[in-house]
């Protein structure tokens, strides 16, 4: 949600600048904008629209100067206009920030600048309040003559004592025109980074935007403020005591978030999943014991024995993740296990018993919802996990444990391979509480065999990805898809649908089939199909009353089933996709990848913008 990059250094900072953008620009692609210090002067360049829009712009206008701040925004104070595109300025012009985050208070702010005489706003945004609060301070605390050492001091304190005045969330960088070769970051509730290179320093809210100059960073916690300059940098609190730093090797190449010869990364991710299922479970198998090895955890065999119920939260695909994961962990463990929407869980009054385990998931471990459900959990005293892709996320850090997914960088907007390395990750809880309990070694092999058959089974699914593409020709004009599954396939059709959703901007609903009697029948018609996710196990028969329903209403049928489910679904289903075998608890892993595929084709015919959908941004960092 919003990218922010920052570059202090003596090579040329705009192409910096915009190649870091492009790497972040799935975290929002309202408008864009670049500050950059020319010989003495504030120089900018934005508008609305992507960052190519950006680029164009900075091609017929080109900015010089070796440091500066620039931004990819995702709006949440103020429409998407050119004004409102970050860098934002103070009333002097001098002082350039960029912002990620809200700060909630800032009109009760903005008043009091404009009653002390300031009102040369020239946006709608929370963040420009905060420009003019920081030059303001920093203004009067060089009245009188400063030298340079000084400036960078003062400028420094006029930081912090704005931010101890913001209430909200933020990840900063800022630049001042009268302080050369300088840079300001700070952050709290968003994510920002360090990148320390040679002669050189960057700032970053995700390192994707760095890797390709140095692969050396400092995750910024919460209330850090980092003075950077090109050959050093110092890290400090709000209070401004000195604090300690680690420096971290970041775990991915610039290599990794190559497109390479996909169209889409979208369809790269799709196409990592054997790979990534296979690195999920890397290691965390044991066949002697018939269980997971989850060292992560950071909890004793008797502390996993005494697990009394479990709490899975996160918002969309991780919740959807979540949900298949209360069906797996009560049928391998039978631990009661419930699954909260992060938004709802913080606020609401749960009833948790001393003995609960709460699990955070969460692809970015930056979503702010997750975050607060987190700390909540953590604040009421009870053992918070998390399941995170990002290793170095403030979920991973603040959690008291947990299990990364290793799925790599995940680019595209729409999550897929996050949601399968979850899945595995759920599993291998699910039978490692399970064995703790009552889950036979036979049950834990089939298990582990069904894990380990994985990766082959993805390869068979992705096979399909041309009868996939074919279907969603057919159906390229309908008004909507309707999502229908049962049991451990019911998350899948509520996955499948948002997939739909988000990527293709169709109607579409998932529920589970039983309910369709309850109400959805009605909106059953010819120009609207029915997904129904149907793999050929205990409730098939059950399924196939459901699809005749809508066969008999003249609702078009999309069936994605297993084993002998083909044969049997012949006259009720116009479009039969089919998976391979698996044990129902395992076959989710296989079933959603033929509705990645089918969102994503269908997203193709449509001719939308797979990677950046419209309104979206890949880590939602704002409540
Ligand atoms: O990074 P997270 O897993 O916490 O993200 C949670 C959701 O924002 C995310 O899954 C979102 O729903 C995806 N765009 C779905 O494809």
């Amino acid at each position: 949600m919003c990218g922010i990059v920052g570059y202090v250094g003596r090579a040329e900072a705009a192409p910096i600048l915009l190649d870091g953008l492009r790497r972040l620009e799935y975290r929002g692609y309202d408008s864009a904008g670049v500050a950059i210090v020319t010989r003495g002067h504030l120089e900018t360049r934005k508008c609305a629209g992507r960052i190519v829009a950006l680029a164009s712009l900075m091609t017929k206008q080109p900015l010089s100067g070796s440091f500066g701040v620039s931004h990819t925004r995702w709006a949440t104070h103020g429409k998407v206009t050119d004004e409102n595109a970050h860098p934002h300025f103070d009333a002097s012009g001098k002082l350039a920030l960029v912002h990620n985050g809200v700060i909630e208070n800032y009109q009760a702010l903005k008043e009091q600048l404009i009653q002390g005489g300031d009102t040369n706003f020239r946006s709608e945004t929370d963040t420009e309040v905060l420009a003019h609060l920081i030059g303001k301070l920093y203004d009067e605390s060089c009245a009188s003559t400063v030298d340079a050492p000084q400036k960078k001091a003062r400028l420094l304190t006029a930081v912090r004592t704005a931010l101890q005045q913001v209430i909200g969330t933020y990840g900063i960088a800022l630049v001042h025109a009268e302080v050369p070769d300088f840079m300001i970051g700070a952050r709290r509730g968003s994510p920002l980074v360090l990148g320390v290179g040679k002669e050189e320093n960057f700032l970053a809210s995700d390192v994707s935007a760095i890797v390709a100059y140095t692969r050396d960073a400092v995750y910024l916690n919460d209330f850090d403020v980092v003075a950077l300059e090109r050959d050093k940098f110092e890290i400090s609190s709000l209070a401004g005591e000195i604090g300690d730093y680690r420096v971290s090797k970041v775990e991915f190449t610039a290599e990794d978030i190559k497109k390479g010869d996909f169209r889409h990364y979208m369809l790269k991710e799709i196409f990592e999943q054997p790979n990534t299922v296979r690195d999920a479970m890397r290691g965390r198998l044991s066949l002697e014991e018939c269980t997971a090895k989850l060292g992560g955890l950071n909890m004793t065999p008797a502390q996993l024995r005494d697990v009394g119920r479990i709490v899975l939260t996160g918002c969309g695909t991780a919740l959807h993740a979540g949900r298949v994961g209360e069906y797996l962990i009560e049928r391998l463990a039978n631990i009661p296990t419930e699954v909260e929407y992060a938004s709802e869980f913080r606020h609401r009054n749960t009833p948790i018993t001393p003995e609960t385990l709460v699990f955070a998931i969460s692809q970015s471990g930056e979503t702010a919802d997750t975050l607060g459900a987190l700390r909540e959990s953590r604040r009421k005293g009870f053992r918070t996990l998390g399941i995170c892709n990002n290793v170095a996320s403030t979920i991973a850090r603040e959690s008291d444990g947990g299990v990364y997914m290793h799925a790599g960088p995940e680019i595209g907007v729409a999550a897929t391979k996050s949601f399968t390395s979850q899945l595995v990750i759920l599993t291998l809880l699910g039978l490692l509480f399970g064995r703790m309990r009552n889950l036979s070694t036979s049950e834990g092999s089939r298990i582990i065999e069904a894990l380990e058959a994985l990766p082959g089974q993805i390869e068979e699914v992705l096979n399909l990805s041309d009868q996939i593409k074919a279907i969603a020709r057919t159906y390229a004009d309908v008004n909507g898809v309707l999502f229908f599954g049962r049991q451990f396939n019911f998350p899948i059709a509520l996955e499948g649908a948002l997939k739909m959703k988000e990527i293709t901007y169709l109607f579409a609903e998932g529920h589970p089939s039983a309910e369709l009697k309850h109400g959805v029948i009605a909106l059953v018609r010819p120009d609207l199909p029915s997904v129904f996710i149907v793999p050929d196990d205990a409730v098939f028969s059950k399924n196939l009353n459901n699809m005749e329903q809508v066969k008999a209403r003249k609702g078009p049928i999309i069936a994605l089933t297993s084993g002998n489910g083909a044969k049997q679904l012949k006259n009720v289903a116009n479009e039969i996709i089919s998976v391979p075998e698996a044990p129902d608890c395992v076959m989710p892993i296989l079933t959603v990848i033929p509705l990645q595929l089918l969102a994503y084709h269908l997203a193709v015919e449509l001719g939308r913008d797979v990677d950046k959908p419209r309104n979206l941004a890949k880590s939602v960092t704002v409540e």
